[in-house]
Formats: C-alpha cells, sequence, structure tokens
C-alpha cells in the first residue's frame, strides 16, 4: 500500500514555502530559507521530512534530522512542523508526529528533541505558537529548557567602533572581515575553542558579503562573529572570544561591526539568536528579549 506521507524533496519546496507563510506567521519564510535548512542541511533524509496532501495541496509538513551530539549520542530532531490553518484539529498534527517518532524508534534513536543546531529555524518551540505547545504536550514530550532571542533596532544607533578600535589596536588587536589575513588561522580557532560552530563559520564565509569578523593580536586569531548562518535573514550569532583575551572589549567591538553591517543592507532589526549572556547584549547594543522558546524532549526507551 503506498505511503499517505510523501518524502519531501527540494521539488516539493515552494509548495512547503506557500504552507510555512501560511501557517507559521511570527516567522519571515523564504524559499532560500527553506533550501538552507531543509535539503541544505547535510543530515537531510527525505523519509524524515514527510508531507500530507489533501485535494492536491501540501496541508501538513514534518521535518526531521538524526542530530548527532558532540559525544556520539543521537537525537531525533523536529525541526520544523506546519499544518495548513484550514486543516488544523482534524489529527493531521499527531499523525506527522506520530509517523516521524515512528522513523526515528527505526533508526534506533533514544529521545526526541524540538531543538538542534546548526541550520536551524528556532532554538526550540516559540511559546506564542501555543498550539505546537499544546500537541506535544498531548504527545508526552517533556519541557526541558527554556531559550530567549533578543533583538536590536537597527536604526536607533549607529555602532561606531572607531574609538574602540584605536583603543585596541594599541594593545595589538586588529579586526577584519573574513577571508581577511588569517583564514586558515580562523578555522583552527574555532576548530580548537568550538568545533560545534564549525557550520556556522563555514556558512558566514560562503555569504555575500562575508558575514563574519574577528579579531587577531600577533596574527592569530582571538575572537569571531558571524551573522546570516541560522534562522531567518536578519540574525546575528554565533560568536566568541578565546579565554585569555575576555574582558578586553572585543566581542563589543565585533558585534557592533556585525550590526553595522546588517545595517548598510538595510536590515531594520537584528534577532539574536539562542542568547546566553543576556547581559553583554542588552548593555552593549541595548537589545532586549524578544522571543522565548521551549525546548521539548521524549524519551523512545
Ligand atoms: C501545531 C500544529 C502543527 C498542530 O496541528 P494540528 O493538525 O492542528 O494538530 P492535531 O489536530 O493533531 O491536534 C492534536 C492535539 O493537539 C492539541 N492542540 C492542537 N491545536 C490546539 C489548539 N489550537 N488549542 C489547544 N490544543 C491544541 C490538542 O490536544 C489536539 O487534540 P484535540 O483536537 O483532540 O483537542 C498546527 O497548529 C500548526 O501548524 N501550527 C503552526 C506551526 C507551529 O507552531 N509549528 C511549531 C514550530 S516547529
Amino acid at each position: 500500500m503506498p505511503s499517505k506521507y510523501l518524502a519531501l524533496t527540494p521539488d516539493h519546496l515552494p509548495e512547503l514555502f506557500e504552507l510555512c507563510k501560511a501557517s507559521l506567521p511570527l516567522d519571515s519564510f523564504s524559499l532560500s530559507v527553506l533550501t538552507r535548512w531543509v535539503p541544505g542541511d547535510p543530515r537531510y533524509e527525505p523519509e524524515l521530512a514527510l508531507g500530507i496532501r489533501r485535494d492536491g495541496r501540501l496541508v501538513g509538513a514534518a521535518v526531521g534530522v538524526v542530530h548527532t551530539l558532540p559525544e556520539g549520542d543521537r537525537r531525533g530532531w523536529i525541526k520544523l512542523l506546519a499544518v495548513d490553518p484550514a486543516q488544523q484539529r482534524r489529527g493531521l498534527g499527531t499523525a506527522l508526529l506520530r509517523e516521524l517518532e515512528r522513523r526515528f524508534r527505526d533508526r534506533r534513536i533514544p529521545q526526541l528533541t524540538t531543538t538542534g543546531h546548526p541550520y536551524y529555524f528556532w532554538p526550540g518551540v516559540d511559546v506564542r505558537y501555543t498550539p505546537a505547545c499544546c500537541l506535544f504536550e498531548r504527545l508526552e514530550f517533556n519541557e526541558h529548557r527554556y531559550t530567549v532571542n533578543m533583538a536590536v533596532d537597527l536604526n536607533a544607533q549607529s555602532f561606531d567602533t572607531a574609538a574602540d578600535e584605536k583603543r585596541l589596536a594599541d594593545q595589538d588587536f586588529f579586526f577584519h572581515r573574513a577571508p581577511g589575513p588569517a583564514e586558515s588561522g580562523l578555522r583552527d580557532f574555532i576548530e580548537r575553542e568550538w568545533p560545534i560552530w564549525r557550520h556556522e563559520v563555514d556558512l558566514a564565509l560562503g555569504n555575500d558579503p562575508v558575514s563574519l569578523f574577528y579579531a587577531t593580536r600577533h596574527e592569530q586569531v582571538v575572537a569571531y562573529a558571524a551573522y546570516d548562518v541560522d534562522m531567518f535573514k536578519g540574525t546575528f550569532g554565533s560568536m566568541g572570544t578565546g579565554p585569555s583575551f575576555r574582558g578586553e572589549g572585543l566581542g563589543a567591538v565585533l558585534l557592533r561591526k556585525c550590526l553595522s553591517d546588517m545595517k548598510q543592507m538595510r536590515y531594520r532589526r537584528c534577532e539574536i539568536a539562542w542568547v546566553g549572556p543576556v547581559s553583554f547584549y542588552a548593555s552593549n547594543v541595548g537589545a532586549t528579549i524578544s522571543r522565548v522558546f521551549r525546548e521539548y524532549r521524549k524519551s523512545l526507551d
């Protein structure tokens, strides 16, 4: 018997785009973001990207990938779930999640999650998508943690870094847009300090213009910051300063350089994704908490 689920391939992206636009109004979907985060994810498997058609239209979709943690554990990450507003409360969301769960079980995945990286739309379920929270709870997912984004109005500030760059140059710190003079040093730095962010760095290096700045001291890379490599267009992150160079103001300069670039590209607003240090962004660029996400998990043991 043919499966009632479609395997979503790149050919389905225009329909998936229409579905996401209709069912996820808090987000700015585009064909390019869907292409990047669905088939563009090296972990993408069409058998874990499910669609449901009714009367010739794509009315539901659930996209999962097998996410392997640095320590080797595997999780079934549900990275996208959408049902056409006119078809909601008819069991489609439940059917899609149950089928994904079955396919993850077949792959002997011990746990499902709604949060993963890289190539992510969200760092969890936005709590304002209340029906999604209700559905995950109904299907016996447990709330694991909250994550926040922050936002900055790019037209409200200049993000000028000249004075700070001059002060830091006196201490032999210099700032560059990648690839710049130390591209291989940048890759070594990421591999050493934050290998989990190597994909974000690769994506930033592939953007036009390259959306990554870094700081050097004595030709060594000591800090970096990137944008437009996570979530939707206009998103800042990831960033990091080497442990022995923290507290000098390098991160603040790199953050401002990225925001200034985004402003020049006529973005009006910057979303800072999956924030750790809220006070760093609040005090340096007046960022405020803009979105709250819940990670749901379910054990399949
Ligand atoms: C979340 C979503 C996929 C649910 O799809 P759906 O097909 O309507 O879900 P179901 O019909 O299978 O709902 C199953 C259960 O979930 C809960 N639920 C779903 N929508 C609900 C709502 N609006 N209010 C309260 N409970 C709700 C209920 O327990 C429901 O069972 P019931 O109808 O017997 O009460 C759909 O609302 C949607 O597309 N929302 C926008 C996308 C989204 O938020 N995605 C999450 C980001 S990944």
